[in-house]
């Protein structure tokens, strides 16, 4: 299996930590850096709309001194005739050498990384994860407060669909000394597969839905866009989608130094007014996002020889054989023959996952 990122687990910190170093000498030199793709093409195949991610990934090859190819419509691409993610990325590494996949569908990045032969970059699968999303908000955070561990992070909007928010929670219970408050409506809480490895790493965590009264204690906020694409019901999207509006007002009850991160696009969630705001890191955040993306992209062709325990090596795989993944959202719904794989994530509860998708099965 050669290496991808389909989940930030699939980095150790040591490997984070390592991009970090990278993507901040890429900032400061970045001439050392513009041939070291030169005769190397990146595919971004984009299945869901996106600007930042995929002209990010994009921008970032061309730096490299690279190429790109690829689509952002699936409407454009033989998906419309109604071809797999399986047959789509085996067709693509024939013409590319390491591709960057944003699909609507849950473990489709997956899939597309057990059938091509170059290494996937998970660029966003349906309200699941995020994981180079994550890189850019560590890199962000490190940059901003000189460190990832001791840090209180606040999570407010939609922590239930928002993918970024799932990898990057992921991503920071394996630092010490994290605290994370999560602001929500119920509606919108945070899936209990990602709270389950907040308690697996001991993080301490509260929820509440009172935004000003948890700013005081924040050395990160993240704030998030309610993801109106992922709602079954446009009422309830309606009536949550102003859930939370970060102004200048509230931010009064924030420390100086507390930073505001969000992955954009911004809706109605933070003010413009406060663009100005010192404590405001959100368009930082994108430029950031680039040089992570180069150190990703190099690092990933660099090693895409070396064997690694992937993701589905690292799971206790069951097949169980009467149990279907339930969760309509889910790669396994539309992809011939992959059949359905379990992950035993609970012996004492004998509780299994969809390894794709992460939904538990009843
Ligand atoms: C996010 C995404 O696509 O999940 N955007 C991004 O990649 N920067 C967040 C969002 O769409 O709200």
């Amino acid at each position: 299996m050669k290496r991808s990122l389909i989940d930030i687990l699939d980095f150790s910190v040591e490997e984070i930590e390592q991009l970090i170093k990278v993507a901040l000498d890429i900032s400061k030199n970045p001439k050392k850096y513009a041939n070291k793709c030169k005769g190397k093409k990146l595919a971004t195949l984009f299945f869901e709309p996106s600007t930042r991610t995929r002209l990010s990934f994009e921008a970032a090859m061309y730096e490299l001194g690279g190429h790109v190819l690829g689509f952002s419509d699936a409407k454009n691409s033989s998906v419309s005739k109604g071809e797999s993610v399986s047959d789509t990325v085996k067709v693509v590494s024939c013409y590319a050498d390491i591709i960057a996949m944003r699909h609507p569908l849950e473990g489709a990045p997956l899939v597309a990384a057990q059938k091509a032969s170059i290494p996937i970059i998970n660029a966003g699968d349906g309200g699941h994860c995020h994981p180079t999303q994550t890189l850019a908000d560590l890199f962000t955070i490190y940059k901003e407060k000189g460190r990832l561990n001791n840090l209180t992070v606040g999570f407010c909007g939609d922590l239930k669909y928002g993918r970024t928010v799932h990898s990057l929670i992921v991503a920071l219970a394996r630092y010490t000394g994290i605290k994370i408050v999560l602001i929500s409506p119920d509606e919108l809480k945070l899936p209990f597969y990602v709270k389950r490895e907040l308690e697996l790493n001991k993080i301490s965590y509260i929820e509440t839905d009172n935004l000003e009264n948890a700013l005081g204690e924040l050395d990160v906020l993240y704030m998030t866009r309610v993801q109106g694409e992922r709602f079954a019901d446009q009422a309830e999207y309606e009536r949550l989608k102003d859930c939370y509006i970060l102004n200048e007002e509230k931010m009064k009850h924030a420390k100086n130094d507390t930073i505001i991160l969000h992955p954009l696009p911004r809706v109605n969630e933070i003010s413009v007014a406060l663009d100005d705001d010192d404590r405001a890191c959100y368009f930082k955040q994108v430029l950031n996002a680039k040089h992570i993306r180069m150190a990703l992209i190099l690092k990933l062709l660099a090693e895409k020889d070396v064997e690694v325990l992937d993701y589905i090596s690292r799971c206790e795989i069951s097949k169980l054989d009467d149990k279907k993944c339930s969760n309509p959202k889910c790669i396994t719904n539309t992809e011939q023959e992959l059949g359905q794989s379990f992950k035993l994530v609970d012996k004492e509860y004998d509780i299994h996952r969809c390894v794709y998708c992460e939904k538990k099965i009843k």
